[in-house]
């Protein structure tokens, strides 16, 4: 093994917690580990220690700050294919893709280049060989001219015809293209070139921070899309029925959502094994599992996920059950909210099971207003809530109806809230006997 440290650092982008990946310092780090390409003059600044001792070692040719700070910035979008416009030793793409890939699970990232055959770097090359989500290809934007990415990162040929190229095939089709090398006397072409893209009366961010006594190199972002920033929605669900699992998961698979089985250890099981990055379960410690007199076992799991993990302020959070579903819409209709509280309606079925008094609840729907937040008006599967306001609230040990306890809190609080009533929630939709079989069709068939 060669190179320095490429393992370490994809190992330690795929374990780090978001916080710490969304702090440019320490993608800055996680580059200066990896190590900067030995090649061409000093031009890095305080960063110049972290060259590779030789050309061999695959490293990333880009000032690290820039690139961290471009990184960073690139969370706020969803990004699911990533096309590198001239590769060299690959080590900037693999970085670059490993990263976007911890907030994007499902992205594809392609790498072009006509001299992959001379400096790609052998280890850099098994890497992408062996993983599905990279590929590289020994060819110029000219041969895939017209493709669409979600995020371009042009850094080929310097030249203003190639730059300008590289625009006209690719880089303008992209939602998110990048530039690199925008500022300083280095590379003239691309700093007329980008001073033209400037004016194409797009939203453009400059990344521009260098230690060196003259500026160099500099990231130039340019959205052709307009801008539309990425919020997940997070199923906080405390899971216990075994016999739900396959077809929950069947069901909320193409929801584009995150979902947390919050499990005690005995149920823990039942999620070994399950290795796709949207379904993220969460382990209750034994200690923790008997909570306080007189709390409901869901939400001993709820307030734990909420005091313990990692919430992000800008995401959704919804408290649910592991029999419930919602309408195909409502996920994606969300992400584009922005209150701190989102409400919405909840249909209940059409017949009331036969099951213990406590749990038979009627089927007439709950609608999303002002007037039916109050304990027994509305449930936790309407509330949609930020990540900031998940995390200031707890459930309750006074029994039954934590979750209407919980809403009207954060109502009396002053959280803001959004009503939609046109949004639903489906109450107990995998309950033996509350959906009708026609029903359970008509939002089966809405899927497809
Ligand atoms: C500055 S290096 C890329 C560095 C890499 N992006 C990084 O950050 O580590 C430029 C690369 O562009 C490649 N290149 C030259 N002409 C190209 C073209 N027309 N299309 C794609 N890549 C090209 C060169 O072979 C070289 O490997």
């Amino acid at each position: 093994m060669k190179n320095k440290n490429i393992i370490v650092v994809r190992n330690l982008i795929k374990c780090l917690d978001v916080e710490s990946l969304r702090n440019p310092e320490v993608v800055a780090n996680l580059a200066r580990a990896f190590g900067i390409v030995q090649w061409g003059p000093i031009s890095f600044g305080d960063d110049e220690v972290f060259k590779n001792t030789t050309v061999e070692m695959a490293g990333i040719y880009q000032t690290l700050i820039q690139i961290a700070e471009m990184l960073v910035y690139l969370t706020e979008f969803k990004i699911n294919s990533y096309l590198e416009i001239g590769i060299f030793q690959g080590g900037n793409f693999l970085f670059v893709s490993e990263y976007l890939r911890r907030f994007n699970p499902d992205i594809k990232c392609t790498g072009i280049d006509p001299t992959i055959g001379q400096y790609l770097n052998d280890e850099v090359k098994a890497i992408i060989e062996s993983e599905l989500f990279l590929s590289v290809e020994p060819i110029t934007s000219d041969n895939i001219a017209g493709s669409e990415f979600d995020f371009v990162f042009i850094d080929g040929d310097h030249t203003y015809a190639w730059a300008n190229k590289d625009w006209e095939n690719i880089g303008k089709n992209a939602k998110i293209c990048g530039l690199h090398d925008i500022q300083g006397p280095v590379c003239p072409d691309i700093v007329r070139f980008w001073n033209e893209l400037k004016t194409k009366g797009k939203p453009t961010v400059e990344f521009l921070k260098s230690t060196t006594a003259e500026p160099t190199k500099g990231i130039g972002i340019i959205h052709n899309a307009p801008i539309i920033e990425k919020k997940n929605v997070h199923l906080v669900m405390p899971f216990m029925r075994e016999e739900n699992k396959e077809t929950l998961l069947n069901a909320y698979r193409p929801m584009n959502i995150i979902l947390h089985p919050i499990l005690f250890e005995k149920e823990y099981p039942l999620f070994s094994g399950v290795i796709e990055n949207w379904i993220q379960p969460i382990l209750i410690p034994p200690e923790a599992e008997k909570g306080p007199e007189g709390m409901e076992v869901q939400n001993i799991k709820r307030n734990w996920f909420i005091e313990n993990c990692e919430i992000i302020n800008g995401d959704y959070y919804v408290a649910v059950d592991d029999d419930d579903m919602y309408e195909p819409n409502v996920f994606d209709e969300l992400k584009k909210m922005d209150a701190g509280v989102v409400i919405i309606s909840m249909k209940r079925g059409d017949s009331i099971p036969d099951v213990t008094p406590i749990r038979q609840y009627p089927t007439y729907t709950l609608y999303a207003e002002p007037n039916s937040v109050f304990v027994g008006g509305i449930s936790n599967q309407q509330s949609f809530v930020k990540g900031s306001v998940f995390k200031k609230y707890l459930y309750d040990a006074n029994g039954h109806c934590a979750d209407g306890r919980i809403a009207v809190t954060r109502k009396e609080n002053g959280e803001e809230i959004a009503y939609r009533p046109d949004l639903y929630a489906l109450f107990n939709y995998y309950e033996p006997g509350r959906w009708d079989i026609n029903s359970l069709r008509e939002v089966n068939s809405d899927k497809n």
